[in-house]
């Protein structure tokens, strides 16, 4: 039976159908309520507003449940290939072996950028923040393949320039890097894994060949898939609502790498490791964090902690702290600042503050020192996010091209402003 739900205004009774999720998941549709009531609804942070039906991803967060696909994170962090994930999140199912193998042909084949772009990494001051140099070159990939403006119904074409964004991701920001240090770039390999390729780009030199550590390469593939998707947050809304302007994915794929910058998405690993590094610096305790962070007149927060959906443990800073205890066990990978993240944790967890508000750590929190761990510098922390979210914000740019109840995104608003009033001449001007 269909559920509905009833509004009474202004001595008036409306209906709204309720839609019901694969989970259960209730939501009352108001696509009519301004035409039948001249109301619209207000929710700052669309904290309680639905933008979209989607496959791609479910999560619970009291639960703390993460499905890719209908997959538990837990079993695709431990079996998965990251290419694989990403196959999953865009196209629908786990890849067949042919289909697999075919994607990898196209990362390999894909994997370089034009070389005109390389002036532009030489251009750059050395201090450029790489998120701003990795949303600029995904723009300017564009540039390069103009024909993938228009991929409407051009399927082949679709797949080639996922591939492609999927694959030069890795290099742009390992150029970024090598630019940064000033070392001459180290090229993709035709016959290295996805994660292998990316450090290999990264640590390589002309002086001395990297040989990648089994351990670490594990490491950032369950990083990157851990990082894949997590529905309408922030940025992957951002790719939708660029998109929904039928704006090309490059232009959309820069604008989620935008959004993920900020601090209070994407960019909370960096302050995660710049908070713990003052801590191990300035001798500052984790108590005077803590005070810091629940201090209103403070604007700190303590990165790493708190998010929209999970009011329980995020399941994928779960998966993270074992992929720690493999790491850190090797006496060779020690790290101070585990130590102190530990202390933080442990303090917030039974902090009054932290538990009445449901604060607990999520997927940033840990993943910086991992990073830390395979020799990523803290000013990339974000740009390893972005490459992890691709697939994701690639996916829901898809299901949206292809959902035929979609419409240009532009939400309505409550003007508060002056009522109407007339030009005044400079010298009537108060
Ligand atoms: C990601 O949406 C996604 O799915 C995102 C993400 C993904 O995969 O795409 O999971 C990735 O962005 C994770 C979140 C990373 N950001 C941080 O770690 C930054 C620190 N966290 C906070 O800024 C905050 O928790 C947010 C922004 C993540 C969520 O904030 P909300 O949902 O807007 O909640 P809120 O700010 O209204 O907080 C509710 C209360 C407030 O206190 P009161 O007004 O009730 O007294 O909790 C407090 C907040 O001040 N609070 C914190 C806090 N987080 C919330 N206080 C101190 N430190 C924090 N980290």
């Amino acid at each position: 039976m269909d559920e509905k739900i009833s509004i009474v205004y202004q001595g008036k009774t409306y209906e709204s159908p309720v839609i019901t999720g694969t989970k259960n998941e209730k939501a009352f549709d108001i696509a009519n309520l301004r035409k039948e009531t001249g109301l619209i609804t207000m929710d700052y942070g669309y904290q309680n507003t639905g933008s979209t039906k989607s496959s791609i991803t479910f999560v619970d967060g009291e639960k703390g449940i993460l499905r890719y696909r209908g997959y538990p994170i837990e079993e695709l962090a431990e079996k998965a290939t990251f290419p694989e994930t990403a196959w999953l999140l865009i196209y629908g199912d786990l890849p067949t072996e042919d289909q697999l193998t075919a994607f990898r042909r196209l990362l390999t084949e894909n994997s370089l950028i034009h070389e005109n772009l390389l002036h532009f990494f030489r251009e750059m001051p050395p201090s450029a923040h790489p998120m701003g140099i990795l949303s600029s070159i995904v723009n300017a990939l564009g540039l390069f393949s103009p024909r993938f403006y228009d991929t409407e119904n051009q399927a082949g074409e679709f797949d080639l320039m996922v591939a492609g964004l999927v694959s030069k991701i890795r290099t742009i920001a390992a150029f970024s890097y090598k630019a940064s240090i000033g070392e001459p770039f180290a090229y993709p390999e035709a016959d290295r894994s996805y994660c292998s390729n990316f450090l290999n780009m990264m640590f390589s030199s002309h002086t001395k060949p990297f040989v990648v550590n089994p351990l670490m390469e594990k490491a950032l593939n369950t990083l990157l898939i851990v990082h894949a998707d997590h529905e309408q947050n922030c940025s992957t809304s951002t790719v939708r609502m660029v998109g929904s302007s039928q704006a090309n994915l490059y232009a959309s794929i820069c604008a989620g790498i935008c959004a993920l910058w900020g601090p209070l998405h994407g960019g909370a690993n960096q302050a995660v490791l710049e908070t713990l590094l003052r801590v191990q610096k300035s001798g500052m305790t984790v108590k005077q964090v803590l005070e810091r962070a629940k201090d209103k007149t403070d604007p700190f927060k303590l990165s790493g902690f708190g998010h929209r959906v999970y009011k329980s443990y995020d399941p994928r800073a779960k998966v993270l702290q074992g992929l720690m205890e493999k790491i850190f066990s090797h006496e060779d990978n020690q790290d101070p600042l585990l130590d102190i993240a530990r202390e933080l944790e442990h303090q917030a967890l039974s902090d009054d503050y932290f538990i009445e508000r449901k604060l607990y750590p999520n997927v940033d929190f840990y993943s910086g020192i991992l990073y830390r761990a395979m020799g990523i510098p803290t000013n990339m922390l974000t740009v390893m996010f972005a490459i992890g979210r691709l697939p994701g914000w690639i996916a829901h740019w898809k299901e949206m091209h292809d959902d035929p109840c979609s419409k240009l995104n532009r939400p309505r608003q409550i003007y508060m402003g002056e009522k109407e009033r007339h030009w005044l001449d400079r010298e009537e001007r108060a």
